[in-house]
């Protein structure tokens, strides 16, 4: 099929689409073969890249579209009404403005802190009331903040919509990733059976474009993948293997995925996290709706059989997501820690 690649307004060098482009069709219909097809093709990418599109990914563009649309809603209520859900210890919730520090990001302390005042809603899974975590208050583990009904009718039901419709996305491409890392396909899904997700529903103000304002720090997402489809406009830049940042690329009905950190570890860093950041200098405002697949909270994460040798030895103790997410919260969203 052909594919219309196409790139917001900018005024970095955005001629050449260097991003992969991966068809999943296939894969999803469940064809056996594809899953080989596509674990070469992933295999690529991650080494390339980090970042790569995929097409007929299924996803329903209402649902994508819904989720939009009442984040334009949301953000334009009035703060005291946002700020009823202020964000919790478990990430969920609303992040005003000027509150993360950023203390991961490789840009200088005065450009991290000197950002524009972004604005973003976070949820993950409702657990049921009977869930042994919500009883035991399980940190992560779906203890979702969300606007009165009456405030914000419909918002509940498409946020869920959509975390749910790229969990599943996000979920089947385990299959091919694990073979593509040499293992047997079915070794990640275990670990994904209570994954702890997240949703970032973010929203940058528009700004006087004079300012040429960082809106989110360099960073690498602690996330095994992120899942991004297009936003309202322009603004994401990646930083490719010579150093360079381009502007994200847009292809027709494609959702881009990037790598994060969870997976470097787990892989030995035979895949890598690209470093990303945000630059929405726009008199427009952008929304952008991102998911991370996280990795259940407890369970231990060994390196990978297929990722040390003797000469190659293993970089990164076991460790969970639960401990690994703490430290990255505290040192990037510490303001949050004590909230209730
Ligand atoms: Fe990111």
């Amino acid at each position: 099929m052909s594919v219309q690649v196409d790139t917001y307004k900018s005024t970095l060098n955005t001629s050449n689409n260097q991003i992969p482009i991966i068809d999943i069709g296939d894969l999803l219909d469940g064809k056996k073969e594809a899953i080989i097809d596509v674990s070469i093709q992933l295999k690529d990418a991650c080494n390339e890249t980090g970042f790569f599109f995929i097409i007929n990914h299924n996803i329903d563009q209402n649902i994508i579209d819904s989720s939009f649309e009442h984040s334009e809603k949301y953000f334009s209520l009035p703060m005291h009404e946002k700020m009823k859900v202020r964000q919790n210890r478990h990430q969920c919730g609303y992040m005003p403005p000027d509150v993360a520090v950023h203390n991961d990001t490789f840009e200088n302390r005065e450009t991290a802190l000197n950002t524009q005042r972004s604005e973003a809603f976070k949820f993950s899974f409702d657990l049921d009331s009977d869930d042994p975590d919500f009883g035991q208050n399980v940190r992560f583990r779906g203890f979702n903040k969300w606007p009165d009904p009456k405030v914000s009718p419909g918002l509940h039901k498409s946020f869920m919509d959509f975390h749910m419709a790229f969990q599943n996305l996000s979920v089947s491409l385990l299959e091919p990733l694990a073979v593509s890392l040499d293992m047997p396909s079915d070794y990640f899904n275990r670990f994904f059976a209570r994954s702890s997700s997240m949703t970032r529903i973010a929203y940058y103000p528009a700004i006087d474009v004079k300012h040429d304002q960082i809106s989110l720090p360099g960073h690498r997402d602690s996330s095994f993948l992120s899942l991004i489809p297009p936003a309202s406009g322009p603004g994401l830049e990646i930083m490719m293997k010579d150093g360079q940042w381009i502007q994200q690329p847009v292809v027709e009905n494609a959702v881009l995925v990037n790598t994060g950190t969870v997976l470097v570890r787990w892989a030995n860093e035979r895949y890598q996290a690209t470093p990303h950041r945000v630059r929405a200098n726009s008199a427009e405002a952008r929304y952008s709706n991102i998911f991370f697949l996280y990795p259940d909270v407890s369970l231990l994460l060994e390196c990978l059989p297929t990722c040390f040798s003797e000469t190659n030895p293993k970089k990164y103790k076991p460790f969970t997501f639960g401990e690994f997410h703490a430290g990255y919260c505290e040192r990037n969203f510490g303001y949050a820690e004590n909230w209730d």
